[in-house]
């Protein structure tokens, strides 16, 4: 069964996107099966990896396609099931539906045939919460969360947390914090490293290499391209690699 993490942050503009991409990317170079759902109507990640999908979920979600048919192969291991701005109208069908609980398992009932064909589903989150996100949450079983060293991001973190405790009430399906990855950081700025400090202290275990502010990491989207094909070298590619490394040896010694 492949593992489902969610790239959250209730903050607009902490890193989840580009999180999601290099660390999707990360893996299938490693030699796992990945797939990467872009859970965003704002989204782009499809388009950030030059990839022009002629089925997003939103037919997915409408029963207008299959889910072969949605899924978009990116690069060697790797897939992608695209967002589109129209999952805005497909929130106003699930708000809809009568039964609450049936509206949040649309996604969960569609993806169970392919759980088998991948290591890792990673889902890239928007900043709002609604009821496409609700059904992203409950295809995931941990989540990262991507933070800068800003308040107003450590408020979408404990949002994050928040949300975690009252999915908890949900029967059967459990949602942990997996990690907390520092984003756009700055070693030159008191401020990110006293943040990062506090952090460390409020989630012992549970903060991540920092991924450093690092301009090939904006640029890469533009050139279509993961950090590790844009800028191989670049502080931005040794910072996501590290990540990689962390989060796939956590699944060898847990599974
Ligand atoms: N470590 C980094 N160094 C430099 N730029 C970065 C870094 N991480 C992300 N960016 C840039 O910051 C911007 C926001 O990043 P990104 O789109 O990943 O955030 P997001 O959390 O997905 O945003 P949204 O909430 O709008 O979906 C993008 O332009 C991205 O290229
Ligand atoms: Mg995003």
């Amino acid at each position: 069964m492949s593992r489902n993490i969610g790239i959250l942050n209730y903050k607009g503009g902490t890193g989840k996107t580009t999180t999601a991409i290099n660390l999707s990317a990360g893996l299938a170079l490693q030699g796992k099966r990945v797939l990467c759902i872009d859970l965003d109507p704002q989204g782009s990640l499809a388009a950030q990896l030059g990839l022009k999908p002629t089925h997003t979920l939103v037919e997915l979600f409408q029963d207008e396609a299959t889910l072969d048919e949605c899924i978009c192969p990116a690069r060697a291991r790797l897939d992608v099931l695209p967002g589109s701005r129209k999952l805005l109208a497909v929130d106003g069908l699930l708000w809809n539906m009568e039964s609450a609980s049936a509206a949040r398992q649309v996604l969960a009932g569609k993806l169970d045939s392919v759980r088998k064909k991948y290591d890792y589903i990673i889902v890239d989150f928007p900043p709002s919460a609604n009821k496409v996100s609700e059904n992203g949450l409950m295809i995931v079983n941990e989540l990262v969360i991507p933070m800068p060293m800003s308040y107003l991001a450590l408020v979408g973190t404990y949002q994050v947390v928040g949300t975690l405790k009252a999915i908890s009430k949900i029967p059967n399906h459990q949602v942990r914090l997996s990690w907390i990855v520092p984003t756009l950081f700055d070693e030159r700025l008191r401020k990110d490293r006293s943040i990062l400090i506090s952090m460390k202290r409020q989630f012992p275990g549970q903060v991540t290499n920092p991924i450093r502010n690092n301009v090939r990491l904006a640029e890469a989207p533009a050139r279509q391209k993961t950090i590790f094909e844009y800028a191989p070298r670049s502080r931005g590619a040794q910072d996501y690699a590290k990540l990689v490394e962390l989060i796939a040896n956590q699944i060898d010694e847990e599974g």
